[in-house]
């Protein structure tokens, strides 16, 4: 009985100290790829269940054969997804191992705390963190800044925009930029706020970032998603959509990206309110949406030049996304962001493709950008930043700044252009 009872304690043991210290018992990602359509079909069989969340593409539909899937495993199918892989004679590895310390890693240290001072921007922040920064980041800058309430989420988040002008007096011409369209995008709303003080900073300082603000008014939305958010700081960090609720269904959320009026609900994304892109039940039927419309909408005049940003990837897109036909400034658009792609990789050593949407990813229509674009803002980006899918939406803290920095050149550069040609 005694010797028994000692190796189960043991094992006991054994078992906690697995828990806190291997990756063995960590949810992964798998890298994986579909050589033919029949393995096409099977991993999207293999991925629809709920234990797996698709990190690349978006969508089971989305998957195509020869093109890489990154695939979010739960550790409790962990042996059962890659035993099915391992049967069906799929080719893939493990991408990513120690995802829960990675979690551990983003969500660390989350306070506002003062005395931490340069080390803000460089760190993840929840929802609260957020209101709490861009609210004493206008206190800080009554002269150069305006929190502008636009609107609120499903939830009754409310959805601030911080707009920046330069001291030179006003201007007839704005840029706007949106962060965190997609909840789990965290490097996303990292940059906008990351942005924000960094032009507050380098105003009168640095000459590009002084010509910027002095020529434009900068409208940020640093969250357009907080419900999403929110949920992924206290329930489901891979949770991409926003949280509303339908009477007719269980699922939850609207993908925001796939919910504008820009050939709304077409090849690309999904009437199925389960599925990751998701339109909803007409276009604009998300508040998040509705106000960034609306806001848009009524400055109309004055913005020429809208960014939306998202993670990862790291490319530099422009209309369209919704079809493969040619925008008439096609070339423009496509110089501005080789020129942009070119910045990055000489002094970041970082390679981002670029090019339209629907030629270098897949169609996905009704997005912001488009929508944007038909509205007459004929220089509309949608930039996905780092990385490349090392850490995907787990990028390290450590990682912010060089995120920032090479998606700050990009933004400069295009920005820069726009002014020029105005
Ligand atoms: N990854 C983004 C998405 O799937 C791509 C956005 C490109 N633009 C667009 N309008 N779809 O939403
Ligand atoms: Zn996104």
């Amino acid at each position: 009985m005694r010797p028994l009872l000692l190796l189960a304690v043991l094992i006991c043991f054994h078992c906690i100290l697995r828990k806190c210290f291997c990756t063995s018992e960590q949810d992964k990602v798998l890298f994986i790829i579909a050589a033919t359509q029949e393995q096409v079909s099977l991993l999207q069989n293999i991925s629809s269940h709920n234990e797996t969340v698709l990190w690349q593409p978006a969508s089971p539909s989305l998957i195509a054969v020869k093109t890489p899937v990154h695939l979010y495993v739960r550790s409790s199918s962990v042996t059962r997804v890659t035993e099915l892989l391992r049967a069906h004679r799929f080719s893939f590895r493990v991408m990513l191992e120690n995802t829960q310390n990675l979690i551990q890693e983003q969500i660390r240290n989350d306070t506002t705390d003062p005395k931490s001072g340069g080390m803000t921007y460089e760190r993840y922040h929840s929802l609260e963190d957020i209101y709490h920064l861009v609210n004493i980041t206008s206190q800080e800058h009554p002269d150069m800044t305006k929190l502008i309430l636009i609107g609120s989420s499903f939830e009754k988040n409310p959805l601030y925009v911080l707009k920046l002008s330069g001291r030179r007096g006003p201007v007839d011409k704005a840029m706007w930029m949106d962060c965190g369209i997609h909840a789990r995008e965290w490097i996303s709303p990292a940059f906008c706020l990351w942005f924000i003080k960094f032009a507050l900073t380098f105003y009168n300082q640095n000459p590009d970032i002084t010509t910027m603000l002095d020529e434009m008014d900068i409208y940020i939305l640093p969250i357009m998603n907080p419900d999403g958010y929110k949920y992924t700081w206290t329930t489901n960090r891979m949770w991409r959509k926003n949280r509303s609720v339908r009477e007719d269904s269980s699922c939850v959320g609207v993908d925001l990206n796939r919910n504008f009026d820009a050939n709304w609900c077409t090849t690309g994304a999904s009437s199925n309110p389960c599925s990751n892109i998701y339109c909803g039940q007409y276009p604009e039927s998300e508040p998040e949406v509705h106000a960034v419309t609306k806001f848009l909408r009524s400055h109309k005049d004055s913005v020429k030049l809208y960014f939306s940003i998202h993670s990862y990837s790291q490319m530099l897109l422009f209309p369209y996304s919704y079809t493969h036909e040619e925008i008439p400034n096609h070339a423009e658009l496509y110089e501005l962001v080789q020129e942009a792609a070119i910045k990055i990789r000489r002094h970041y050593k970082n390679q981002y493709r670029y090019g339209s949407g629907a030629k270098t990813i897949y169609l996905a229509p009704g997005g912001s950008d488009d929508w944007a674009y038909d509205q007459g803002i004929t220089y509309s980006f949608t930039f996905e930043l780092q990385d490349l899918g090392q850490y995907g939406f787990l990028l390290p803290p450590n990682l912010i700044s060089s995120a920032c920095n090479e998606a700050f050149a990009a933004v400069k550069t295009i920005a820069l252009r726009v002014i020029e040609k105005l």
